[in-house]
């Protein structure tokens, strides 16, 4: 997610848009910019924070009541000065920003550069912006006619902001997929991401709708949508504080990044999974099949909730690709001296891509000639650069220290990952491999399911917030997630829980079970089912309480448990990413509960980049 800001009116550009990307500098903050109009196009950016923008413009021209600013989460192109937005046009005429994902831009920039178009960044953005200069000299039309035409024939996600020097009253918009805002403002109008940078100055809003158009001038809006069709803006009052906002109306950036898991995992999956052809195209991954598919051994580095996905990534990989997988804490692989083998493949796993651990970790392998594969959420990050290849979750800058939906987009990677090596390899059936497609683009909808009404689980949480212990328990590809499930109570609620293969319960641990334990069972139907009634019954037995994660319409689990949270069926191959979801949410509301700031819990650090 990007940041967006655009302003036209009285006052001067330039202060309202530096300090709107600074209020939106949580939606991505790798590099930073801003296009002003007084007398030509004046364009200014940088790699880094907005600050690091505002240093770099000491003394230069900053004058015009016109300009378009960009906070960049980076999705093409690694973070620096020539990535960041706003681009110019090849005639320098034109400049614009904008906040998504064009999926077909390549065959645009293709046919660009046999035009005889130059590029000065890896970026999708700065294609789109070519296509709308090179319609426009083409079909001599406006520059909103020009735009209308390339809209229409480009693929994927937009919110633009696109300025002509030779129209120096004029911002025109659009927006399809990613959120635009419009302020409404005395002889102004402010344009932004979200309303975040607006609210100081107006609570009159318009909500851009997907496939509009809309030509903002000081004193005037009109909205079309892609048939040229004018539209009538429709503007509403903003009724929340500026506080608020930025959590985008959610109480916690964690319970928003939770909520946000629905698009999140469809991003990760956008232009990747497609099911229609059935195809899985991850250009990191098809540059290096070969090598995947001859790898000897998997070895996967990473830490916390990054080495739990890890551990579910083991069972999918080893039932999938019918190769060995090792996880490795990254601690414990880079001082245990480890044996490396030529034609290993070292999968890092890291939301941050800077955890300081798992990135030494991977130098030393890398010096002893494994193949790096990254899945990180950073683009341009340590660990990202540091890999042979990789594949990003595409969740969006993650400010919660808790990771949650970092970790459903690092699942949706592992999986189209192991999908795709063992369609190459033949060790998946076509009926399999095409039901498993159909499972993982499910998953955005089924998470939607769940986050519907979790007003039970708020209540469960309430219900045993005071606990000391707790215990988390699954089998199979549901272990892991019990672990995670421990680990988000503890950095949350500071309750210890622990999580443990159910079935080891007998081997020592079940003399913890008292009548004051909770013991979480992720208990989902799967080929583990009927083991973990046992395992429940035994719990039972102990007089232990038993909150369950069971799957809708089971009657057998949630008739032995104490409190029960549903979740949709699926494969259990996919379904750690629907059984976390609760987990994630039990967390939280016992953190809220017991009054704690789930965003920025005591003694942790949301990237910890010392060793
Ligand atoms: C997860 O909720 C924790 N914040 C922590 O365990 C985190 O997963 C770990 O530090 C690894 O971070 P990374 O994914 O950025 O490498």
């Amino acid at each position: 997610m990007c940041g967006i800001v655009g302003y036209i009116g009285h006052r001067e550009a330039y202060p309202v848009i530096v300090k709107g990307l600074k209020r939106l500098e949580y939606r991505g903050y790798d590099s930073a910019g801003i296009a002003l109009i007084n007398h030509g196009m004046k364009l200014y950016k940088k790699k880094g924070k907005v600050a690091d923008l505002e240093e770099s413009i000491v003394g230069k021209d900053v004058q015009g009541h016109i300009g378009i600013g960009h906070t960049r989460w980076a999705t093409h192109g690694e973070p620096s000065d020539r990535n960041a937005h706003p681009h110019l046009s090849n005639d320098g005429s034109l400049s614009m920003i904008h906040n998504g994902i064009i999926e077909n831009y390549a065959l645009i920039k293709q046919d660009l550069i046999k035009k005889g178009y130059t590029f000065s960044s890896d970026t999708d953005t700065e294609v789109l912006l070519n296509f709308i200069q090179d319609i426009k000299q083409n079909n001599n039309s406006t520059l909103e006619e020009a735009l209308r035409v390339a809209l229409k024939r480009i693929v994927g996600a937009y919110c633009i902001l696109l300025i002509d020097q030779n129209d120096p009253d004029t911002i025109i918009a659009a927006r399809k997929g990613s959120p635009l805002v419009i302020g409404i403002g005395k002889g102004e109008h402010f344009l932004a991401s979200d309303a975040t940078p607006i609210i100081e100055y107006t609570k009159e809003v318009v909500y851009v709708n997907d496939y509009e158009i809309a030509i903002v001038k000081a004193d005037e809006i009109i909205l079309k949508n892609l048939g040229n069709e004018k539209q009538t803006p429709f503007i509403t009052k903003l009724d929340m504080e500026l506080a608020t906002i930025e959590k985008g109306g959610y109480d916690h950036f964690m319970l928003k990044e939770i909520y946000e898991q629905p698009d999140t995992i469809f991003d990760c999956l956008r232009g990747r999974l497609l099911t229609h052809s059935g195809e899985i195209r991850m250009a990191g991954i098809d540059n290096n099949l070969e090598t995947l598919c001859n790898a000897q051994r998997i070895v996967i580095v990473a830490c916390g909730t990054s080495w739990h996905a890890g551990l579910i990534a083991e069972y999918i990989f080893e039932e999938l690709c019918r190769i060995p997988v090792e996880v490795e804490y990254a601690s414990e692989f880079r001082y245990r001296n480890p044996v490396i083998n030529e034609g290993d493949v070292i999968i890092a796993i890291s939301q941050s891509g800077e955890t300081a651990d798992t990135l030494v970790a991977l130098e030393s392998a890398k010096e002893k000639g494994a193949f790096i594969f990254g899945v990180v959420n950073a683009v341009g990050s340590s660990i990202a650069r540091i890999s042979h290849a990789g594949a990003y979750t595409h969740a969006g800058p993650e400010i919660g220290v808790a990771s949650t939906k970092a970790f459903t987009g690092q699942l949706a990677v592992l999986t189209m990952m192991a999908l795709k090596i063992a369609q190459a390899k033949g060790t998946i059936t076509h009926e399999r491999y095409s039901l498993l497609m159909k499972e993982l683009e499910a998953i955005p909808e089924k998470v939607k399911e769940i986050l519907a009404d979790t007003s039970h689980i708020k209540a469960i949480a309430e219900k045993y917030k005071d606990a000391p212990d707790a215990l988390f328990l699954g089998r199979g590809f549901n272990f892991p997630v019990a672990l995670e499930g421990a680990l988000k109570l503890k950095e949350i609620s500071y309750i210890h829980a622990e999580g443990y293969p159910a079935a080891e319960m007998k081997h020592g641990p079940i003399a913890l079970v008292t009548e004051e334990l909770p013991v979480v069972f992720v208990a989902t139907k799967d080929s583990y089912y009927e083991k973990i009634v046992s395992n429940v019954q035994e719990i039972k037995a102990r007089k232990g309480m038993v909150i369950a994660v069971a799957t809708n319409g089971d009657t057998v689990i949630p008739g032995m448990a104490n409190d029960t949270m549903f979740v949709p069926d699926a494969d259990e191959l996919v379904a750690p990413l629907l059984s976390t979801i609760p987990l994630q949410l039990l967390s939280y509301y016992v953190g809220v509960a017991k009054g704690y700031n789930v965003d920025m819990p005591r003694n942790l650090a949301k990237s910890v980049t010392v060793e």
